[in-house]
């Protein structure tokens, strides 16, 4: 049976809310319908960042001490304001809609304690919009021994198997952290996350340029890489380490600088991304074929030719040129997620999470 489902996903990079509307059975994807985004105001944002900084000390999923209480609250009012006005826009009814997946903000990730820890309140969001809510996507994984993430390698699969290419084909998605799904024909579905993706230059860009991020990937196309920082940095142990794998926003937090200019730190913190997206292939099975690029770094050009210079002789695409809504795929696959759930597919699997077997997931609250 085919269900309409609307995902929503706000990621760590701490933008906004995505929504996109899907017609999917779990397995295949009948029709994608239309996206929207609900931008974080600037005291949302600063509200974020001080519940990502609070969060570092939480040794349990479900506290919610000092802001974090607030800051939940905040993500479930821009959730509830992006279904509004994304079913008002394209004249959906609610009641035509059967699920609506809710990521919800990742504050803190730690499997290694087994702690992913997403705040936003699933029961207020059905109330406020009526319509049933599927969240808690990562818990099941992550009690059974999983990393709970990353999670959308089964909608990437669903996407690929769509494009009837040679494989083996990646698609890498730059948000926040960077992460890749690994499709070779039907069967082998490998994932994890690859360091980072555009957490470290947007907080560069902030702190140098006052920017929320370097537009176009202008600046750093105009600096001078440091190989050597680069070199050093990839010797972190995460960098060996074979997949599966995940990454907090802030696990690299800590790497510094030191004397670069602003310019050529923006330069390096891209091709540091890049490097570590490049680093990943002799972890693989065989090397990739193609490698499609998804999420907001796709729209960074200096990223894109920095890919491009590190995964040659494969090729190298950004999504939208493939015809795929290259900002709305996480949303998409959180609402392909949510019907996976409902029927009790699995969303993880030991090569993409760690998880001992495959994992259905997600908790329903009803409106
Ligand atoms: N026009 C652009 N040029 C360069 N980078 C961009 C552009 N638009 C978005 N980005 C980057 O993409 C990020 C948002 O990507 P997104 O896929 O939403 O990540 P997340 O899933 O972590 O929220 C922004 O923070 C920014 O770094
Ligand atoms: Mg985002």
């Amino acid at each position: 049976m085919m269900l309409t489902a609307i995902g929503l996903m706000s990621g760590t990079s701490l933008d906004g809310v995505d929504v996109a509307l899907i017609e999917t059975d779990g397995r295949r994807i009948q029709a994608l319908g239309p996206s929207g985004y609900r931008p974080y105001s600037e005291t949302e944002r600063r509200l974020l960042r001080q519940a990502l900084y609070e969060a570092t000390s939480l040794s349990q999923r479900d506290a919610r001490p000092g802001i974090l209480r607030e800051a939940e609250q905040a993500v479930t009012v821009a959730h509830a304001e992006a279904v509004a006005s994304f079913v008002a826009q394209n004249r959906i009814a609610f009641e035509d809609v059967d699920i609506v997946g809710f990521h919800g903000q990742t504050v803190l990730h730690r499997p290694e304690r087994q702690l992913t820890v997403q705040i936003g309140d699933a029961a207020a969001l059905a109330k406020a919009i009526h319509i049933p809510v599927m969240h808690d996507f990562r818990a099941a994984d992550v009690a059974a021994g999983g990393h709970g993430a990353p999670l959308v390698p089964v909608y990437h699969r669903a996407l690929a198997q769509s494009l009837e290419r040679e494989g083996p084909i990646v698609v890498v998605n730059i948000g926040g952290v960077a992460n890749i799904t690994y499709i070779d024909g039907t069967d082998t579905l490998m994932a994890c996350d690859t360091g980072p993706g555009n957490a470290l230059l947007d907080d560069h860009m902030f702190r140098l340029f006052n920017q929320r991020f370097d537009t176009e990937g202008r600046i750093a196309a105009l600096g001078r890489v440091d190989e050597a920082w680069i070199a050093n940095a990839l010797a972190l142990p995460f960098f060996a380490l074979r997949p599966p794998k995940s990454l907090d926003r802030n696990d690299f937090a800590a790497l510094k600088l030191g004397q670069m200019s602003p310019g050529d730190g923006a330069a390096t913190l891209t091709a540091f991304t890049a490097a570590a997206i490049a680093r990943v292939v002799p972890l693989l099975p065989k090397a990739p074929k193609s490698w499609i690029v998804v999420g907001g770094g796709a729209r960074n050009l200096t990223m894109l030719r920095m890919l491009r210079e590190r995964l040659a002789p494969a090729s190298v695409e950004a999504a939208d040129t493939l015809g795929w809504a290259s900002d709305s795929i996480e949303a998409q696959a959180f609402g392909f997620l949510a019907a996976r759930g409902l029927k009790g597919l699995p969303l993880s699997y030991p090569t993409t999470t760690g998880v001992p077997i495959p994992m259905t997931g997600g908790v329903v609250a009803r409106p």
